[in-house]
């Protein structure tokens, strides 16, 4: 259960264990090696985030020369964005290992225990889906975190006896795509909490370009923008898509991906113009045509559809939200008037409400 830098500072992870994956945009068993090759190992091959780049160094800066190790951070925000690739890149920087796992895979006290009694002093521990570790765990976590102690019994009834053992200086990074569903205990215990931002265009295409280039795959500028554009600002996307329009490339073309080429596939892909895939569109169409625009409730939406609240709430709506084709109302999913114009129904005489009152 853990990835350790090695002097290349190649990221090697073992077993993080999923038991509920979603699907888009989480990662699957078969992508992990394909993300460790093209994951950035240093700030200045990161790209994005600049603002967070810049306190984060600071951070860094400060806690070396204290010579302690680094504030418990917490990163939060839509799958995709890159939460574990920075938890790598910190660790890089600041020398040290990380060990990454999961918060379903800590299920049983001795997972946690394991975990934490294996860290040497100043490593990271990473946490992925912190806000699904369960009140045990949760428990044992605290003091180890707040004076680096593990609180242990041993024996039973009348000969119960508490153990208190230290365990070595480290740093926590906890991931979270739902930082509301946190304990507040466990919050207030991060000295550090940070949103990752949706990526814009431009910055999307740098990442189509630097992964296209550590393929060898050949991509112009409006290429890497026709990818860039349909990313939905998320780079683990950018980065599948570039494979994708990258055999299509080989196959129909020379392998250059083109603006033309990019367009093509990504059409083919159905993936459109505003990055939306078959799953988005069909969750828009049914709030449209059978609640005529909404308000409805995510649960009547995931049933109607098949999916997972999980999924919906996670991986689809974040996007739609922040594109401006959903909105979330104290009654429910509603469409918005550019949702209309974006599916090209804004005229089609279909009696849709995109507004409460
Ligand atoms: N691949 C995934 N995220 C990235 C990022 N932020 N910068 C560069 N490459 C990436």
């Amino acid at each position: 259960m853990s990835i350790v830098a090695d002097e290349e500072n190649n990221f090697k992870k073992t077993d993080i264990n999923r038991k509920n994956p979603v699907v888009k945009p989480e990662t699957l068993e078969s992508d992990k090696t394909f993300e460790n090759t093209i994951r950035p190992k240093s700030f200045d091959a990161y790209i994005g985030q600049s603002a967070l780049k810049e306190t984060l160094k600071i951070t860094i800066a400060a806690a070396q020369k204290r010579q302690q190790p680094l504030d418990h951070l917490l990163f939060y925000g839509p799958p995709g964005l890159g939460k574990t690739t920075l938890a790598g890149v910190i660790a890089a920087q600041m020398g040290v290992d990380i060990k990454i796992t999961s918060a379903p895979a800590l299920e049983r006290p001795r997972d946690i225990i394991g975990i934490l009694m294996s860290l040497k002093g100043g490593e990271i521990l990473f946490i992925d889906e912190i806000h699904r570790l369960n009140k045990i765990a949760e428990e044992i976590l605290y003091p180890a975190m707040e004076d680096f102690y593990l609180d242990m019994t041993t024996g039973k009834g009348q000969s119960v006896k508490t153990l208190r053992l230290p365990i070595p200086k480290f740093t926590l990074i906890g991931a979270t795509t739902k930082a509301g569903a946190l304990s507040g205990p466990l919050r207030d215990r991060f000295g550090i909490i940070h949103r990752l931002e949706f990526y814009t265009d431009d910055e999307l295409a740098k990442v189509v370009s630097r992964t296209a280039g550590i393929l060898n795959i050949e991509v112009d500028k409006e290429g890497a923008y026709a990818i860039a554009s349909r990313s939905r600002g998320t780079p683990r996307i950018a980065n599948r898509l570039v494979k994708r329009v990258a055999d299509f490339a080989l196959v129909k073309a020379d392998g250059k991906i083109t603006k033309d080429i990019a367009v093509d596939a990504l059409d083919t892909l159905k993936i459109d113009k505003c990055g939306l895939d078959t799953t988005d569109r069909n969750l828009l169409m049914l709030i449209i045509e059978k609640y005529n625009g909404g308000p409805v409730g995510i649960e009547t939406l995931a049933a109607a559809l098949g999916e997972d609240v999980r999924t919906l709430e996670d991986v689809c709506e974040p996007y739609l939200l922040q594109a401006g084709l959903l909105q979330r109302t104290p009654r429910g999913r509603m469409v918005t008037a550019y949702a209309l114009e974006h599916l090209g129904i804004a005229n089609s005489g279909i009696s849709v409400q995109t507004s409460l009152f």
